[in-house]
């Protein structure tokens, strides 16, 4: 029977206590590491991958409905501004125009408005209006009179820590003492580094189809969360859930910015409500790059102390963050504080008030940032130590996490550094260093990995082989992209003991009601992975009773593989048909529910990364030629699909370090670059070559995979181990990233390292 549980649950290192379903039939041991597995482990294509490249698959904004309404957007003009006029009459009465609605006509948002009278940042919602054609819908913004008095704003990060504009109170984190072990150190390094405002910039933006039956709402939503979406609509609309439908088939990436419904889908299902029209609202993507989401600005100082043999003895962190209007202050101080060991560490975090969108999540939010600037720091140290920067890494290495006290469920990073050290060459480093044939400086520079990942409950899903002998799961997933339906197939085949393609996934529909979480913190492989196996053991169980029935011989001398059911004698190989096709129109059904994490464990994600880059000192040009990634995940899955995610990662890292940042005009607040052409992506030209292995042990103590997640890690380290290289190569650090041209410049014409610019404030001296 079914249990209700206490439990922990985690998301992106926040944790809470919730109550989760179990089911104590739900008790397969994990794999063992060498397990002899048909199908898990072994690399499979996209079970959606032909739809995908055909086109065929349908995303967000391919939905089309007979009368559908196309939506725009007034936004604000302003960073900052009080609208003195809104006249709609004009807009209203164009022909094909539906519907406008503005701060005083919208109803029925349940909470906070969406749509603002007093806007706080260039780009944000003022009206929404609904037209017949995405022309109409255009030209009726045209046509809203808008008067805005512009007000002062605030972006710049030393304005805003000198106004003390915070939008929660500055924290601090201490363990041991800080200030007393700096005093003690044989060697204090200090360094101050700036990281960019990145957006996440997913290749199909944020959008929404709502469709109205009665009080029944259909929402199509590109999200990574359709059942928090489905949430966020009833609760706005004041619905029962059962009567919100949302349908997230198929994304083309959220990257941390798509949670819940998202202002899209709200705006949607309003304009829809009020029309009594399907309405499709898209983002354009100036709205994207303006209103989409961003990783913070921020401006980290890392002070490391250390003795002369390589222990860590004290490490001090401060970082100004740039929030915007708010959010959730990312755990920019985690790798301060636990990705060595070290007894005395301080973390302060300033989270500033701007007049920027609130930021949101960017794919291991506020990790990436930190490990970007502290991984710079340690090897500053390591220079200051004349110690090799990897053996600094290995010299400090923790069994444990050191704010709870707690073990890891399982840590391989050492296996991790050796096997990059390995692939990268490492041990060549000092020979590859310097002034080239080719006239270009090379460097090699490495950085650790570490991140949550762990998953956990809840998450279920469901079953039914039929008499084909053909297995259809059902879950909760939204693929966003990553491949986890093609994942949960593998797993189900595997434990079914069926091929592949006898095996179908489908999620991306909280119509089932079977839930899995918000496709965040690198959490759907070890959240729901385990639940889908759940499922299939009990189908499977159920398959060989059944069999026992047929054949004659006790379910426990059978055994189901390849599709095919064996004695295990050897005595007796027959299909698994021999046995479905006798249920006629009845299938066998399973349900699975994830159970929760062990306690008295932190999950967490590990692994190294080594760039090489070489520098063109005269264009002030940084390539990277190569990065080896090698990570600790636990149980790889689908190696095929778990290195493109590594791919990913690292281009996007590599970008963070080299191209992607968004300009705010401080003058007027507004964005500069909100567009493609502006705002630096990578593109093809810019991939190195990337090399991507996983240490591929189970962790013991998660449930029956032993998988981690896989989403965010290899984002984590890739931008400090680039940095690491241009200093490597160079000599020299630039005091932001990212490592545009002109910043190259500056910093191989300053001394020692140093740019020219002006001190920043120190945050704490903005408090006294
Ligand atoms: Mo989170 S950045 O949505 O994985």
């Amino acid at each position: 029977m079914p249990r209700l549980v206490r439990t922990q649950r985690e998301m992106e290192g926040r944790f809470e206590d919730v109550w989760v379903l179990v089911d104590p039939d739900d008790d397969l041991e994990t794999w063992p590491a060498d397990a002899d597995l048909a199908l898990v482990g072994r690399p499979a294509v996209r079970q959606d991958g032909a739809l995908r490249v055909t086109g065929d698959a349908r995303y967000t904004g391919d939905i089309q409905l007979p009368g559908m309404l196309h939506a725009a957007v007034l936004r604000s003009p302003v960073a900052h501004g009080r609208v003195t006029r809104l006249d709609v009459g004009a807009a209203r009465a164009l022909p094909g125009v539906r519907a406008v609605i503005a701060p005083d006509t919208s109803v029925g948002f349940g909470g906070d408005p969406l749509l603002a009278s007093e806007t706080e940042y260039a780009g944000q919602p003022i009206a929404a209006v609904a037209g017949d054609t995405p022309e109409a819908a255009a030209a009726a913004v045209d046509a809203l009179r808008l008067g805005i008095e512009a007000l002062p704003h605030v972006v710049d990060p030393d304005e805003a820590l000198r106004e003390q504009r915070f939008t929660k109170e500055p924290s601090e984190t201490v363990r041991g003492d800080v200030d007393a072990a700096f005093a003690a150190a044989d060697v204090v390094v200090e360094l101050e580094i700036e990281t960019p405002a990145h957006l996440q910039t997913a290749l199909e933006p944020h959008g929404a189809v709502a469709h109205w039956e009665g009080e029944e709402l259909t929402a199509w939503v590109s999200t990574q969360g359709m059942f928090d979406a489905r949430a966020e609509l009833a609760r706005r609309f004041s619905l029962p859930r059962e009567s919100v439908r949302v349908i997230t088939e198929f994304v083309g990436g959220g990257f941390g910015a798509k949670q819940g419904a998202g202002v899209e889908a709200i705006l949607a299902a309003e304009l829809a409500r009020v029309t009594r029209r399907p309405v499709r609202l898209v983002n354009d993507r100036h709205a994207e790059q303006l209103d989409g989401g961003r990783r913070s600005w921020t401006r980290q100082t890392v002070k490391l102390g250390a003795r002369v043999d390589g222990g860590l003895v004290a490490v001090e962190s401060a970082a100004v963050i740039s929030m915007g209007l708010g959010g959730w202050v990312f755990p920019v101080n985690q790798p301060a504080l636990n990705l060595y060991a070290v007894e005395h560490a301080r973390g302060m975090e300033f989270p500033l008030r701007t007049n920027l969108r609130a930021h949101n999540a960017f794919r291991a939010p506020g990790v990436t940032e930190g490990v970007t600037v502290f991984e710079q720091a340690v090897d500053e140290l390591a220079l200051a130590l004349g110690i090799d920067p990897l053996e600094l890494r290995r010299l400090n290495h923790v069994e444990r996490d050191q704010q709870s006290g707690l073990p890891y469920s399982s840590k391989h990073l050492l296996a991790c550094y050796d096997r990059a050290a390995e692939l990268s060459g490492w041990a060549q480093r000092e020979t590859l260093r310097g002034p080239q044939a080719d006239g270009l400086l090379r460097g090699m520079g490495c950085a650790t990995q570490i991140w949550w990942g762990g998953g956990g409950p809840p998450a279920h899903a469901t079953i039914r082989l039929d008499a084909s002998g053909h297995a259809l799961v059902t879950t909760g997933i939204q693929d966003i992209g990553t491949g986890t339906l093609t994942t949960a197939r593998i797993v189900a085949a595997e434990e079914l003991g069926l091929p592949l393609d006898r095996v179908r996934v489908i999620g991306g529909d909280t119509r089932a009601n079977v839930y899995a979480p918000v496709s965040g913190g690198s959490m759907t492989t070890p959240a729901v992975m385990p639940a889908v196996r759940s499922a299939a053991g009990k189908v499977r169980r159920t398959l060989l009773e059944l069999a026992s029935d047929v054949l004659e011989i006790a379910a426990d001398d059978l055994a189901v593989r390849d599709g095919r059911i064996r004695s295990r004698d050897g005595g007796l190989d027959v299909p698994v048909t021999e046995v479905t096709e006798k249920l006629g129109h009845a299938t066998i059904d399973g349900s699975g529910a994830r159970g929760p994490n062990p306690d008295g464990f932190r999950v967490h994600t590990f692994g190294c990364q080594i760039a090489q880059v070489a520098v063109d000192a005269a264009l002030g040009e940084v390539r990277v030629e190569r990065v080896v990634a090698v990570h600790d995940v636990g149980r790889i899955v689908n190696p095929l699909g778990a290195s493109s995610q590594a791919e990913g990662g690292v281009l996007q890292g590599v970008a963070y370090a080299l191209s992607e940042e968004l300009v705010i005009d401080p003058t007027t607040g507004v964005p500069v670059n909100a567009s493609l052409d502006d705002y630096k992506l990578p593109t093809i030209a810019d991939v190195p070559e990337i090399v991507i292995e996983f240490v591929n042990v189970p962790d013991p103590n998660l449930p029956n995979i032993g998988a981690k997640g896989l989403g965010e890690p290899p984002i984590v380290p890739t931008a400090a181990a680039v940095a690491n290289a241009f200093a490597h190569a160079t000599g020299r650090r630039c005091r932001a990233l990212p490592m545009t041209r002109a910043r190259v410049l500056e910093a191989l014409r300053g001394a020692e390292g140093e740019g020219e610019g002006e001190a920043s404030l120190a945050p704490t001296e903005a408090l006294q």
